[in-house]
């Protein structure tokens, strides 16, 4: 965390445009986080310390959640390699990276099926579980998917509200499954997107424990590598317990920075598995993605670098927001959610004019913005223009 930044630099960051010695606050602060960062890791980092000066063409992108860093060194150059090879499906190296995937979660081989994204294992789940008359629960405010693919199969959706700043309410969620006489999917995103988020599974674990009748939980956890919050636990625990209720999600496209190579997968019971597997695309996964999986799984250097990069990136953010009063919910992923003062479109459009692509409306939450956390100095020039911004009265 920039915690270890003495205090005088972090002080500077409140100053916006001041020059000191030819250089300015921000490449000062961009070259500290950097030099802060760099000290994790072994290899030449992609250019932290470099100002950022967005245009029209070349916008900072922090509307998607995607991974600013760039892939691990070691999983680029594999999907390099694989290029020339990518003639033949990856059939020799997908049981390699099932394998892999297996000993990281603790189970066989057999309780891991590969996806193309966790976008393919949300809608092949769902697509698993469609039986007469079932209903999706899902939180008021979460990732779109689950509700997009429920509605190609006609579902019943269920969208139960949230508590307070968005609190996923999990007695809400029970209550519309012991209501409901069919079959009930329970999709739950923790952390959260877009809130960024995360509930503690103690909060579920006596529901999922009860083996209640005529309901899957889908756990999709996207963003979990990123997670801070000490109690937070994965659901993989309930899958190496033994539990049957239970899918997990996973995917390369976060942490990994893997989001244009299409790879994820999923974790259950044997026989939930042999039941998804009729859904999805099968042996046919992107062959340059698989090579990149394999080499990122156990990079743990780059992994706990892409960490930490959206530590520093996040503290920044944090900072901006305080001072200039937003209220702003405790991010747990590469991703904040803040209250905006006017606006959203208005306010889109604003960070539009210079160059900056902030996330969509996320309804109900309309007066709420999602800000993905890129570098830290993409993060400096956002607080810039959010700083200048409220120095004429526009925000
Ligand atoms: C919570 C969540 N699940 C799944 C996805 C889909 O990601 P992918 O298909 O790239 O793995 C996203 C993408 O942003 C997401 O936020």
């Amino acid at each position: 965390m920039m915690s270890n930044l003495n205090i005088s630099r972090r002080k500077l960051i409140t100053f916006s445009s001041v020059a000191i010695a030819g250089l300015s606050v921000n490449q000062l602060l961009a070259k500290a986080y950097a030099q802060e960062v760099q000290k994790s890791i072994s290899f030449s980092l992609p250019m932290l310390d470099k100002v950022v000066t967005p245009d029209a063409t070349n916008p900072v992108r922090l509307n998607f959640n995607e991974n600013a860093l760039g892939m691990s060194p070691r999983a680029k150059q594999a999907a390099i390699d694989a290029i020339p090879k990518a003639n033949r499906y990856a059939k020799a190296e997908m049981p390699l990276l099932n394998k892999a995937l297996a000993k990281h979660h603790q189970v066989v081989e057999s309780q891991i099926l590969l996806t193309a994204g966790s976008s393919e294992g949300i809608r092949s789940t769902i697509s698993a579980f469609v039986k007469p008359d079932t209903q999706l629960v899902i939180p008021e405010l979460t990732y779109g998917d689950g509700e997009h693919f429920a509605k190609i199969f006609n579902l019943k959706i269920t969208k139960v509200p949230c508590l307070t700043d968005w609190k996923i309410d999990i007695a809400g969620l029970k209550k519309a499954v012991e209501d409901y006489q069919g079959f009930s999917i329970v999709y739950l995103v923790n952390p959260n997107n877009p809130t960024s988020t995360v509930f503690g599974i103690n909060e579920i674990e006596s529901w999922i424990s009860s083996k209640p009748r005529n309901t899957i939980f889908i756990f999709d956890e996207a963003y979990a590598e990123f997670v801070n919050d000490p109690t937070f636990e994965s659901a993989d625990k309930f899958i190496t317990q033994g539990y049957e209720n239970i899918v997990l999600l996973k995917t390369f496209s976060k942490i990994h920075a893997m989001a244009g190579l299409r790879v994820g997968y999923i974790v259950s019971t044997e026989a939930n598995i042999k039941n998804i597997e009729q859904y999805v695309a099968g042996e046919k996964l992107n062959y340059c993605g698989v090579c990149a999986a394999l080499a990122s799984i156990n990079d743990t250097q780059y992994l706990t670098y892409s960490k930490k990069v959206v530590d520093v990136s996040r503290e920044i953010m944090e900072k901006v927001l305080s001072e200039l009063g937003l209220h702003y919910l405790k991010s747990e992923t590469n991703f904040m959610f803040h209250k905006v003062p006017i606006k959203l479109n208005d306010y889109r459009e604003l960070m539009k004019h210079k160059f900056i692509l902030v996330g969509r409306d996320f309804s109900p939450a309309t007066n709420w913005c999602r800000i993905s956390l890129g570098t830290p100095s993409e993060m400096l020039y956002i607080a810039n223009v959010m700083r200048e911004l409220r120095e004429k009265a526009m925000i």
